[in-house]
């Protein structure tokens, strides 16, 4: 090996290194947050309430050397309160990281570093030249998808959910159908704000029962059940009042119509399709943290949508008329709803030619 001569005393790191060392800290912070998780401390702390640390040690097999630490790291992060030696559950832990608290986010904090997740190996992710997961089998897994319906009750679900209940006919509806439904959150939402509403939950043969858990978790069974399909080949019915697609559509992006066509066939005239998907755009990349649109790529097969007068326009060409597109907020910046009306049968639409946009990411 030839030796490197380098006069160490004037080797500089420099200042630029607290930025390194914010990420690496971050690492171990979320490690500690997630063994926090795994070990039940906010559990055991819901339920015995604030005990010395010692005793929480002892009964959570914690090594003693590390318990003040690893506690010190939590009451930092604002999830555990210290006094004294006392340690007990913040309002945020108690809201947030038990269980059996209706916003619940622990599935999704271990789902970020789940083993042959997409961030665990984000280098394939980022190397391979298409999403792997795209097999009708291949998921999603259910540790995703309560992941998924963690992350959609951060306020996607309360959003759509007032903007189902804000169309006119929403209190005389009959009928619903969520497309690629998975968790079920979005059809259980609107069930609770109509009790004449009933639900049909559509989804993979093999996702359909962590569907029925949801369903069953929040009483629904009387008025809301599943069915096991693939909608590109299989029928969801008709007679529906509103139907919804939330987050599926983004691998179907190049051959969208017939999706709208399956939607406009199971829907009564006049009735309502709500759709909520992200859209990169108007210029991709606009407005939100790499990390955050790095995440939207991840979780949309590549790419979020893009072109939504073409999106539109598909919807048109198949009976769908957006009567209204507005936005709401996810945790991977805002997501677009479009809002239509299925025409009555016998009124014809002039389909307007529409100007493309958007960008190069997804023809
Ligand atoms: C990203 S998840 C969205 C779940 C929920 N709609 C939401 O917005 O949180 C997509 C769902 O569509 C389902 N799905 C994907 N391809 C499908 C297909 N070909 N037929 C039926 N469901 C499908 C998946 O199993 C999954 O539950």
């Amino acid at each position: 090996m030839t030796p490197v001569k380098i006069d160490l005393a004037n080797v500089r790191v420099g200042e630029e290194i607290s930025s390194i060392d914010r990420v690496v800290d971050g690492y171990k912070t979320y490690q500690v947050l997630k063994v926090a998780i795994e070990l039940g401390l906010f559990e055991w702390l819901d339920e015995h309430g604030p005990s010395p640390r010692e005793e929480i040690g002892n009964a959570l097999s914690i090594n003693g050397m590390f318990t003040r630490s690893f506690f010190q790291t939590l009451d930092e992060l604002g999830y555990l309160s210290g006094e004294g030696d006392y340690f007990g559950n913040t309002e945020s832990a108690t809201r947030l990281l038990v269980r059996k608290s209706p916003a619940y986010q622990g599935d999704w904090i271990l789902n970020a570093s789940r083993v042959n997740g997409q961030w665990d190996r984000l280098q394939d992710t980022l190397t391979e030249t298409a999403p792997k997961n795209t097999g009708f089998y291949d998921g999603p897994s259910p540790e995703f998808l309560r992941a998924l319906a963690e992350r959609s009750l951060r306020g996607e679900v309360q959003e759509v959910t007032k903007i189902l209940t804000g169309w006119e006919r929403f209190s005389s509806a009959k009928k619903l159908l969520d497309l690629g439904g998975g968790h079920g959150l979005y059809a259980i939402a609107a069930c609770q704000k109509n009790p004449g509403l009933h639900a049909v939950i559509f989804d993979k043969p093999h996702v359909v029962g962590l569907t029925r858990e949801f369903i069953q978790h929040y009483g629904m069974e009387d008025r809301i059940s599943v069915m096991a399909g693939d909608i590109v080949t299989d029928d969801p019915g008709s007679g529906y009042d509103i139907v919804m697609i939330s987050h599926l559509l983004y691998k179907f992006r190049a051959d969208l119509p017939p999706i709208f066509s399956k939607v406009a066939s199971s829907m009564k005239p006049s009735g309502l399709f709500v759709s909520n998907h992200w859209f990169c755009g108007p210029v991709c990349g606009e407005g939100s943290s790499g990390i955050s649109e790095l995440d939207r790529s991840i979780h949309s097969y590549g790419h979020p949508l893009c072109h939504p007068e073409q999106f539109a326009s598909a919807m048109f060409a198949n009976g769908l008329v957006v009567t209204k597109k507005t936005t709401v907020p996810s945790n991977f910046g805002i997501s677009h709803v479009h809002i239509a009306e299925k025409v009555p049968e016998g009124n014809s639409l002039v389909l307007h030619p529409d100007e493309s946009s958007g960008c190069m990411s997804c023809r």
